[in-house]
C-alpha cells in the first residue's frame, strides 16, 4: 500500500516503533483555566485523599480478598484525557499502578502518537482490583467499583474519555454491543456527559497488530473531539 511520508511517520509512531515526537504547535487545545479549588478538589464532600483512602480500604466485593493492592489510578489530576481500561493484571496488582506491563508500553506509545505523555493524562480501570487469573469482571464487581471511577471523573472533569477494550466500553456505556459497533462514535458518559470514544485494548493490539491502524484512527478521532470541546 502506498503511504506518504507524513502518514508513515504517524503510523510508525502509533505502533510504537519510532520515538519521534512532533514539535511545534501543540496538538492539544490550551488547557482551560482550572475551576475554583473548592469545586475541582471536592466532589460530593469527597476529595482525592479521602477517595484514595476509601479505595485502599475497600471491601465492597470479593476481589479485596485476592488482590495484592488496589490500583487506584495514575496521572495528572488536571488531565484533559481520561483513559479507562478493564482491570489490573498481575503486574499492576503487584505494583499498584495501571497499565505497567507490555500493554502499558503500547498504550504509552499510542498516547505519544497523539502528542500526549503518560504523565499528562489520567489512567484508571473499571475495576480497582485484579480479578483472579485475569478473568472478566463480574457484574457485581463492576457495579460496586464503578462509583469510585465516577467520583474520580467528577474530581478530574476530563474533556475526553477513551475506553480501551470491549470490557471497559461495555461497562462504561452499559451495553452489550460489540466493540466494532461502539467505535467511531461520540458517546457521552455520566452526569457531566463527558465525550467518550471506544477503541481497542492494547493487549488485544499486541495479539492482533493488523488492527493497530484502526486504533490509530480512533485516537485521531478522540483528539479531534477533544479539540472541539
Ligand atoms: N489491562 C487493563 O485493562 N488495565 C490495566 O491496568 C492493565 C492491563
Amino acid at each position: 500500500m502506498y503511504m506518504n511520508r507524513a502518514l508513515r511517520k504517524e503510523y510508525l509512531q502509533a505502533i510504537g516503533i519510532e520515538s519521534w515526537v512532533r514539535r511545534g504547535a501543540p496538538v492539544m487545545a490550551a488547557i482551560p483555566p482550572s475551576p475554583a479549588p473548592a469545586e475541582s478538589q471536592r466532589e460530593g464532600g469527597i476529595d482525592w485523599p479521602e477517595l484514595e483512602s476509601r479505595v485502599a480500604h475497600c471491601e465492597r466485593c470479593p476481589l479485596h480478598a485476592t488482590r495484592t493492592r488496589p490500583v487506584f489510578g495514575v496521572g495528572s489530576r488536571q488531565a484533559q484525557w481520561l483513559i479507562v481500561g478493564e482491570a489490573p493484571g498481575a503486574e499492576e496488582d503487584a505494583r499498584g499502578e495501571p497499565f505497567v506491563g507490555r500493554a502499558g508500553q503500547l498504550l504509552n506509545s499510542m498516547l505519544r502518537a497523539v502528542g500526549l505523555k503518560r504523565e499528562e493524562v489520567y489512567i484508571a480501570n473499571v475495576l480497582k482490583c485484579r480479578p483472579p487469573g485475569n478473568r472478566d469482571p463480574a457484574p457485581l464487581e463492576a457495579a460496586e467499583c464503578l462509583p469510585y471511577l465516577e467520583q474520580q471523573i467528577a474530581l478530574l472533569n476530563p474533556k475526553i474519555m477513551l475506553a480501551v477494550g470491549r470490557i471497559a466500553a461495555q461497562n462504561l456505556l452499559r451495553t452489550e454491543s460489540p466493540l466494532g459497533r461502539l467505535r467511531k462514535q461520540v458517546h457521552r458518559f455520566g452526569r457531566s456527559q463527558v465525550p467518550l470514544i471506544a477503541t481497542y485494548h492494547p493487549a488485544y493490539l499486541l495479539r492482533t497488530p493488523a488492527d493497530k491502524r484502526k486504533a490509530w484512527e480512533d485516537l485521531k478521532f478522540a483528539r479531534e473531539v477533544c479539540a472541539r470541546v
